[in-house]
């Protein structure tokens, strides 16, 4: 039998109307934050339109250093510094308005305006006075930023505490600034008298709620009510960067709990807080780093001195002890030639910088875990992986290590491989130096394929440095940049 259609099918006459739609990439951190993406993310964005956050908030933190000073960037995404892309903050993001205006306003200050480019969710979630407080009053066990993240996305699922609104979005600020401030208000002070009346944080509060119809009207021009404005923007054939805040390890889901953030930060979570239609996306791109480390309390299986530097962080984090403190006490050079791992896991900490962007607080550190990687390489679909620090780990080699130490699992075939630690030695300084000067020898060509082979996953490229120059492309795998002939935002 020949079915006889008269008319064109709905997608035939529907898309001969339509222009190409663009596509979305996702960027995650593979580890426990902090493994450089920013660095990654300024590299690749000339190759999209929009860069988006869908996750966190001022929790997560980035240093960039521009020509007119160094800015510590916290919810805007990575991307300001490249005037082409738009930027685009997700509903699924715990906003704090204050400190957003801030960092508005500082770049306004060193000649960069975001007007036009920056757009934000009205359903994003608004962290409040009493979030801060109450995660600052809690933050020891599990060892939070103390940003208030937490307690807004258990509001947000609240909804509703004591006949009072809780579940406050960005949007009511614009919609009904004087209800919102005073509901705030009011959901502070019950707090408080809760409490018995007193807090260290009371004033500190009211100043925050009083100016809040100052950053209220910085914030207005920003403000994005449309829920489809991302979608309109792809299918009219825009490229989208989401930018992950935190790590996958650090899922609010699938981290090990509780020693994790509020959020889910994997990266099929992008297109749920990111506001886009799974359908647009073409690759998982992650970022880890060859000196690892972990900030608050939680497992780190590769950590260098286990459980005594677990304890030794948290105290010094406790005491404010940050880098200048830590550097006064103890030589760098002759910790690193210790045999004992807690030693060497300092002497990494001083002579590569793990200390919070934020906080300062003294980094875990540990040694590259290939094996762990290669699960999260798995589980989350990465495509290909760029490898920060690399450079830092010649720092083993005047280490009683005499190589470099990786967790592995050693027989990566096997059904149910242990992992292992075992010491590399194909690599060596020259090597490094080479690569830093754009040139990879055959030893670090050995290094790269060991790696590959080990997390199951491409590299698309490595760090060997903190500058811009010292991030290598490894051409086979690296994500293309995609040049537009016109504007299509
Ligand atoms: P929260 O996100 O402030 O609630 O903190 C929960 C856990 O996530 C703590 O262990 C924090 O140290 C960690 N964390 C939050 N944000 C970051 C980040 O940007 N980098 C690394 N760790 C983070």
């Amino acid at each position: 039998m020949t079915s006889v259609s008269t008319r064109p099918s709905f997608h035939s006459a529907h898309l001969a109307s339509q222009p190409a739609a663009g596509f979305a990439d996702v960027l995650v951190g593979l580890q426990y934050g902090d493994e450089g993406k920013a660095k990654i993310i300024d590299a690749l964005a000339p190759g999209y339109d929009v860069i988006a956050r869908f996750n966190g908030g001022a929790n997560a933190g980035h240093t960039i250093d521009t020509p007119s000073g160094r800015i510590a960037l916290k919810q805007l995404p990575s991307g300001v510094f490249h005037p082409h892309a738009m930027l685009y903050i997700g509903s699924g993001c715990a906003i704090n308005p204050w400190k957003l205006a801030d960092e508005i306003e500082q770049l306004r200050e060193m000649g960069i305006s975001l007007e036009g480019r920056l757009r934000i969710s009205a359903r994003a979630a608004l962290v409040q006075p009493h979030h801060i407080a109450m995660d600052r009053r809690a933050s020891g066990m599990i060892g939070t930023t103390g940003n208030g993240i937490g307690p807004c996305y258990a509001d947000r699922a609240m909804r509703v505490r004591n006949d009072t609104r809780v579940n406050l979005m960005l949007g009511d600020l614009l919609a009904n600034e004087a209800d919102t401030v005073a509901s705030m208000r009011n959901v502070f002070t019950c707090m408080i008298n809760a409490e018995g009346g007193t807090s260290p944080w009371i004033a500190e509060m009211s100043d925050m709620l009083l100016s809040l119809p100052k950053v209220s009207e910085t914030l207005r021009d920003y403000i994005e009510t449309d829920r489809g404005w991302l979608i309109d923007r792809v299918r009219h054939g825009a490229n989208v960067l989401f930018e992950g805040a935190q790590s996958v390890l650090l899922d609010v889901v699938d981290g090990s709990q509780p020693y994790v953030t509020s959020s889910h930060t994997v990266p099929a979570y992008a297109y749920v807080g990111g506001d886009l239609s799974p359908k647009y996306h073409r690759r998982t791109i992650g970022v880890a780093k060859a000196i690892m480390s972990r900030v608050g309390r939680g497992p780190f299986p590769s950590e260098l001195g286990g459980e005594r530097s677990a304890q030794y962080c948290h105290d010094a984090s406790q005491k404010s002890v940050g880098a200048a403190e830590e550097q006064v006490r103890c030589t760098a050079e002759q910790l690193l030639r210790s045999d004992d791992p807690f030693d060497v896991g300092i002497a990494l900490r001083i002579l590569t910088g793990e200390y919070g962007t934020g906080t300062g607080r003294p980094r875990r550190i540990g040694m590259l875990d290939l094996a762990q990687l290669r699960e999260v390489v798995k589980a989350h679909g990465v495509d290909c992986v760029y490898l920060n620090k690399v450079d830092c780990l010649s720092h083993y080699f005047h280490s009683a290590y005499q190589g470099i130490p990786m967790r592995v699992h050693r027989d990566v075939l096997s059904t149910d491989p242990l992992p292992d630690v075992l010491i590399y030695p194909g690599l060596n300084e020259h090597s490094l130096a080479l690569g830093r000067e754009g040139a990879l020898d055959a030893a670090m060509h050995g290094f790269v394929d060991f790696v590959e082979r080990h997390i199951g996953a491409p590299l698309a490229g490595i760090g060997l440095g903190p500058e811009r120059a010292s991030l290598i492309t490894l051409a086979a795998h690296a994500v293309s940049p995609v040049t537009s002939a016109s504007p299509r935002v």
